[in-house]
């Protein structure tokens, strides 16, 4: 099959790969029909993690089920299937708890496995034909009957969706808050978006780049172009100097200054000033243990100067991690067949996967325009 593989620091290719085969009776095998490109996948891209070169990427996956093994029961050959990023056993004790990005038996000696994600397990990515997806009773949400009519939407119930709405909940966002939300990235704005869905009053979302404020805008939220650091002025004005009731962050450890230096302890700062005493701070940007390409000396050993004085002055709280996808993903999905949500609107480039190269290139850029790329493997 044609796969997507990562070959080092800003270079990936389409390559021939075997086939995924079934491996265990409880895995099934799917036909990939779209997978988009994450920001979590620019991590890896830009070799800022342990990923292993000859890898298929891609954690964004929807497709048809071609084959299933003997003990599964309840997904079947035809099925249309979207997969959360976050592979579970669904056994363990954080899977029972729905703690499913934290799942202890997938990734033996780390909490949490993923698809095609360095330090995740060893399974291979969906920008490719097909997938081997293990436990697929337990980790394929059926897709309701027409759903390709609407595929781009519900793509993103694989990461983004639900992981914008993970955000809103580890913030504590309620009906009628205000949400200060740093990133306009597509996790921002589904954090954004999810931010809408539950009620907020005011949802201001900051970031540098005009495109990606421009569909913030679009939604019903506040664009803050944050020029020459000017974002946490803007935020208290228009929270009468008190600050959010609640702050998500959506950009992670590679988060940049205005002159697109890494501070990577810019935006958690930027939150306790922004987010009133005793608001709530929901972290959904990706924070890794060692990142030895860092220029700053503590962001090597996955350290930052956090302005822990003012937050614990202020009452704050921080909840943080990977989104618990099978948590939220069932109940958006029922929004986007209701036609209550649309979140492919942020979709800027659709491309066969040959041209995913040039996909990654151009968001790994934020070129102008490039908001979010799917890949249609069958294209
Ligand atoms: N927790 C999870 O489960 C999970 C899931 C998916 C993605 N992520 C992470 O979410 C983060 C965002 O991913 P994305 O897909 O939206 O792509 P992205 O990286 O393109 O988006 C980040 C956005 O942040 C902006 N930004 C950079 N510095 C900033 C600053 N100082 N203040 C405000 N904005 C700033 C960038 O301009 C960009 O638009 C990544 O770290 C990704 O790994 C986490
Ligand atoms: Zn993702
Ligand atoms: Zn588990």
């Amino acid at each position: 099959m044609k796969a997507l593989v990562y070959n080092g620091p800003c270079d990936v290719s389409v390559v021939d790969k075997p086939n995924p085969r079934i491996e265990k009776p409880t895995d099934a095998l799917v036909r990939i029909t779209t997978t988009n490109i994450c920001g979590s996948d620019l991590h890896m891209y830009e070799g800022r993690t342990d990923m292993q070169a000859g890898r298929i990427l891609g954690h964004e996956n929807l497709g048809e089920v071609i084959e299933v093994g003997n003990a599964v029961d309840r997904v079947k050959v035809g099925d249309r299937v979207c997969l959360p990023f976050n592979i579970g056993c669904g056994f363990c004790a954080n899977c029972e708890r729905g703690l499913t990005g934290y799942c202890l038996t997938c990734n033996p000696g780390n909490a949490g496995a993923a698809y095609g994600f360095a330090g995740m397990g060893p399974y291979e990515g969906g920008q490719a034909e097909y997938l081997r997806v293990p436990y697929a009773d337990f980790n394929a949400l059926v897709l309701p009957p027409g759903s390709e009519e609407k595929e781009n939407d519900y793509v993103m119930l694989s990461d983004i969706f639900p992981t914008g709405y993970h955000a809103t909940e580890l913030a504590g966002v309620l009906p009628g808050e205000t949400v200060v939300i740093y990133g306009a990235g597509p996790v921002g704005l589904m954090a954004a978006y999810s931010a809408m869905i539950k009620g907020a009053s005011k949802v201001m979302v900051v970031d540098s780049h005009k495109d990606r404020l421009a569909l913030a805008e679009k939604i019903g939220a506040i664009g803050i172009h944050d020029l020459e650091g000017s974002g946490v002025a803007q935020v208290l004005e228009l929270t009468k100097g008190n600050g959010a009731d609640r702050g998500c962050e959506c950009v992670g450890y590679q988060c940049c200054n205005n002159a697109e230096h890494e501070v990577p302890n810019l935006t958690m700062n930027n939150l306790v000033k922004t987010v009133k005493a005793t608001g709530g701070i929901g972290v959904v940007g990706v924070f890794i243990p060692k990142d030895p390409g860092a220029q700053d000396e503590l962001a090597k050993k996955g350290h930052l100067a956090f302005n822990f004085g003012e937050f614990w002055f202020k009452g704050q709280s921080i909840r943080t991690g990977q989104a618990n996808v099978k948590a939220y993903n069932r109940q958006l999905c029922n929004l986007i067949e209701a036609g209550k949500a649309n979140p492919s609107f942020l979709i800027s480039h659709e491309l066969p996967l040959s041209q995913a190269p040039e996909g990654y290139k151009n968001f790994d850029a934020r070129k102008d325009g490039w908001t979010k790329v799917v890949l249609k493997p069958g294209a």
